[in-house]
């Protein structure tokens, strides 16, 4: 239960945060609401201020609206690609869905974002900033890098790959250690006084 919150949660963050930029005020629909990725997609966008429309099972949907959805479909008994409302984002958590189906739900400058790589939403995500009047993006989060600021390690004399941001205080012989970062407090003064022979 424990990876599945994280990985939902560590999934939905970067879609939401960075490939939306969801902002306050912004209308979301997320499709597969009910699933890992979806239900912490409902709980982010609602804490970025979107209005949030969720699309699960009859079974599912008290569930995302105790989760904050604003709105509810019941993908058995409604296809949210034919309702007459539109959206900044489209978020498919779960993949079932397509760019083509998604765009007339989109408003302009909308962008379509799905978890489930397929070739078609690969090309989208190549040719609409080109030339779309909306976006489609796919998103790796597990090959995300961190931004060059995060990469070194502040941690007191801990091990870094060269090649990584990957940590242990047994790392292997190519692993380089860490040079201690210059004491900025009393702990740390005491800290480098204590390790010194
Ligand atoms: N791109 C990435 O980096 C990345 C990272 C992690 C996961 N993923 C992918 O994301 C997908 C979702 O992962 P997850 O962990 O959230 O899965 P999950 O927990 O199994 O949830 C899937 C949800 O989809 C719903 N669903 C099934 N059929 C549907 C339909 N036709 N329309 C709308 N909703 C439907 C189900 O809800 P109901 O019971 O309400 O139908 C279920 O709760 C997976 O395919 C996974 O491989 C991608």
């Amino acid at each position: 239960m424990y990876v599945a919150i994280l990985d939902g949660a560590l999934t939905a963050l970067p879609f939401l945060r960075d490939a939306a930029g969801l902002k306050a005020g912004q209308s979301i629909l997320i499709n597969g609401a009910s699933g890992a990725v979806g239900t912490a997609a409902v709980q982010f966008a609602k804490h970025f201020g979107a209005d949030v429309t969720a699309v699960c099972s009859t079974a599912n949907l008290d569930l995302v609206k105790s989760l904050g959805a604003d709105e509810t479909i019941d993908y058995k008994a409604e296809d949210f690609t034919e309702t007459a409302e539109s959206y900044d984002v489209v978020f498919d958590a779960v993949g079932k869905s397509s760019y083509t189906r998604c765009r007339k739900v989109l408003k302009p400058g909308g962008i379509y974002l799905t978890t489930v790589p397929t070739l078609p939403v690969l090309l989208w995500t190549l040719l609409t900033p080109l030339f779309g009047r909306t976006r489609a993006r796919i998103v790796f989060t597990g090959l995300r890098k961190l931004p060059p600021s995060q990469r070194t390690c502040s941690s007191w004399g801990t091990w870094q790959h060269p090649d990584t941001t990957s940590q242990s205080s047994t790392g292997p012989t190519s692993w380089t250690k860490q040079s201690p970062r210059t004491p900025t407090s009393n702990r740390d003064t005491r800290r480098a006084a204590s390790s010194s022979p």
